[in-house]
């Protein structure tokens, strides 16, 4: 062949899913959207297959794939529940917030990187859903990035990054939420803990556990790396360095080089410049989510040589916007 083939994208017709699901239960790999990144799909009870995932996304072995169910009623057949996780479920699924529990032995090894314990999720995406009804079988699937890049929240972000590793990628339009799925530990329903911060928050969470949900690690040890695979490295990151701000002003970009980017949450009135950028328009914080890869994907292929970027403030929402601001800017 004289050209590596790039990936087809397809809108999902029903033949097309059909063809999607059979490829999925043959252990092929396929690029998925789901409501908060698009995702890099593959049977999750296959060990095979899911070991596709890891080689396309050059990802190591010992982070942890997400499992991916129709339904909250699917979940005592991968992972071991309790009473915390159903009320979780009851509140939150299908959303954008994932589960970690005990893992049944129907799950390969390479899913769980080798741990007793399996993250599970319910996606809220129309199309996905249909498609794992239709596959049959839970689908593994982190998100479909080269490992350590920004995630994907369009079809052609996939194709950008995965176009030679994957034949299909399903589009189902730019993602609602923008942030990978809210993480929590429920391994001990008495002191869950939050792993990951995402849509989901950590006081909505609180309010349905009605206990006290643990801090993320903050910085990474060797126990807490067992605890929160995969959130050792640096990850989400452009290849152009970001620095980051408390808060940005006028002033700081006007000394500023002309070869700097400047990333306000709301882009300020009168400053002009072609180098300045609002996440949000009027400043509000899903618009903001939704749109932080995708502008760090785009101001990483203009040439900067530096983006500097402005914390969000507040909790909830702005953490988990922050804490991705962060792992950018983390070197
Ligand atoms: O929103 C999302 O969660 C997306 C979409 C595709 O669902 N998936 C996603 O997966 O973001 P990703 O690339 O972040 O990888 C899954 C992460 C791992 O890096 C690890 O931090 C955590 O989930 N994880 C998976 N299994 C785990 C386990 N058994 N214990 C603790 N953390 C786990
Ligand atoms: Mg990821």
């Amino acid at each position: 062949m004289a050209h590596p083939k790039t990936a087809r994208i397809v809108r999902g017709t029903a033949r097309q899913l059909a063809a999607l699901a059979a490829a999925l239960r043959r252990g092929e790999i396929v690029g998925v959207p789901t409501e908060t990144v698009y995702g890099l799909a593959a049977n999750a009870l296959d060990a095979v297959a899911c070991r596709k995932i890891f080689r396309a996304k050059g990802r190591p072995t010992t982070d942890p794939l997400i499992v991916h169910l129709p339904s909250a009623h699917d979940l005592a057949g991968v992972a071991v529940p309790n009473a915390a996780a159903y009320r979780l479920a009851a509140a939150f699924w299908p959303g954008p917030l994932t589960i970690v529990l005990p893992k049944r032995a129907v799950v390969p090894d390479i899913v769980s990187a080798g741990l007793p314990s399996v993250a599970v999720r319910v996606p809220a995406h129309p199309l996905f859903r249909r498609l794992l009804r239709l596959a049959e079988v839970p689908l593994a699937a982190p998100s479909a990035n080269p490992f350590g890049y920004v995630s994907p929240t369009a079809a052609e972000h996939v194709r950008a990054g995965l176009g030679q590793k994957v034949r299909v990628i399903l589009d189902g339009g730019p993602c609602a939420v923008g942030l990978e799925s809210t993480i929590v530990d429920l391994r001990d329903p008495a002191k869950p803990r939050l792993l990951r911060p995402g849509a989901v928050t950590r006081a909505q969470l609180e309010r349905v556990l009605g206990v006290k949900v643990g801090a993320p690690p903050r910085r990474p040890s060797a126990r807490t790396a067992q605890l929160a695979p995969g959130m050792l490295t640096r990850h989400y990151s452009p290849r152009t360095p970001v620095v980051l701000h408390a808060r940005l002003t006028p002033t700081l970009v006007r000394r500023g080089a002309t070869d700097e980017a400047w990333l306000f949450l709301m882009k300020p009135r009168g400053l002009a410049a072609k180098t300045v950028h609002g996440l949000a328009p009027r400043g509000d914080l899903r618009g903001a989510a939704r749109r932080l890869f995708g502008v760090l994907r785009t101001l990483d292929t203009a040439g900067y040589k530096r983006i500097h970027a402005e914390l969000v403030p507040g909790d909830g929402l702005a953490a988990a916007i922050n804490d991705r601001l962060r792992r950018a800017a983390a070197r």
